[in-house]
């Protein structure tokens, strides 16, 4: 497979167009040269530290982000001509939008691009864990595979069984539509019956709700306590929805069968028990990692930066800014800029 085609990093300068875009990661050269065809661009290939970040975003009227970045009070403070905060990812919970959305700046995500790709790692992660192929591999290149046994190995299967999704977004319905194919039967929480209910009855839970306040830890030592013991945890939404180290008890004390994880507390330190555990199968952060899928939300981020410099409303704004634009056609002053001119 081809790698995305990417332009050596440079910063390039457009004299004579006024909006300057800080844009924090590479991206691939076909979205570059609509990007630049329409604002000065300053490209960085390598993560910045937050007083870097500070320090780059000084004067730039869009910023093309990523979910790695921290974009608080901080960072909108000393951005003060700031117009558009394009994050590349679905969730936001690294961008403070309440700050931004009080200071006029708009706050995009890229919804619906990345839905059947992280549909497909979460069936990928269910399926590694029910089938215990991480396990597997492992024996197989160590050299300790014996040979086919009519014991070795065995998994859980699938069919007639009930996956649970917290989350009844657009990923988790995804995740759901795939079901029928190995013969799951689904309930979402809240919508078929409570989280509580969910937990006690499902053989495998997904999680797929955003990192929000009421979700952080979630699944904590109780929520593990309610689910069967043969049951699975998937989670490819955010780490801090599951209590990394009541996950490593739980699957400790035998609470539960396996977990599959994608994502972590404190990424990239993964919980030192859960590296040592068979019955886990830790990915590093791929939901979206297929080079479709990244096109599409770099292709994105970058329309919603070109649509808000030119004075245009954004594609796919973040509900607080959706809330802000609400606001100011209703005379409240959030535009600065013209940011929403068309209105
Ligand atoms: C990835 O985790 C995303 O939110 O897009």
């Amino acid at each position: 497979m081809q790698s995305l085609r990417l332009l050596p990093v440079a910063r390039t300068l457009r004299a004579s167009l006024p909006s300057s875009v800080l844009v924090t990661r590479r991206i691939p050269s076909s979205i570059q040269e609509k990007l630049q065809a329409a604002c000065e661009l300053d490209l960085e290939a390598s993560p910045l530290s937050p007083e870097e970040l500070r320090e780059r975003v000084r004067g730039k009227a869009g910023l093309i982000c990523v979910l790695t970045d921290r974009i608080d009070e901080a960072l909108l403070d000393a951005a003060p001509d700031l117009r558009i905060v394009a994050n590349i990812a679905v969730g936001y919970d690294n961008i403070d939008v309440r700050a931004a959305a009080g200071r006029g700046v708009v706050v995009t995500n890229t919804p619906d691009v990345l839905t059947e790709a992280t549909a497909e790692l979460t069936w990928a992660l269910l399926l590694s864990a029910a089938r215990r192929l991480g396990e597997g591999e492992r024996v197989v290149r160590r050299g300790a595979w014996k040979g086919w046994a009519i014991d070795f190995m065995l998994g859980t299967e699938l069919r007639g069984k009930q996956l649970g999704i917290i989350g009844r977004g657009r990923i988790g319905r995804a995740v759901a539509a795939k079901a029928p194919a190995f013969g799951m039967t689904v309930k979402f929480a809240k919508e078929d019956m409570s989280v509580d209910e969910l937990l006690v009855s499902s053989d495998v839970i997904s999680i797929n709700t955003s990192l929000r306040p009421d979700t952080r830890h979630l699944i904590d030592r109780r929520a593990l306590m309610r689910m069967k013991r043969s049951a699975i945890l998937v989670n490819t939404a955010r780490g801090p929805v599951v209590d990394e180290e009541a996950l490593a008890w739980a699957l400790k004390e035998r609470l539960i069968a396996a977990a599959a994880l994608d994502v972590y507390e404190r990424e990239p330190v993964v919980q030192e028990e859960l590296l040592a555990m068979e019955n886990v199968v830790l990915a590093p952060h791929l939901g979206s990692a297929t080079r479709e899928t990244r096109t599409a939300m770099i292709d994105l981020a970058v329309s919603n930066v070109i649509e808000v410099l030119s004075g245009r409303p954004p594609l796919t704004p973040v509900p607080a800014t959706a809330t802000a634009l609400r606001a100011s056609t209703r005379g409240k002053e959030v535009r600065k800029n013209g940011a929403f001119g068309s209105e």
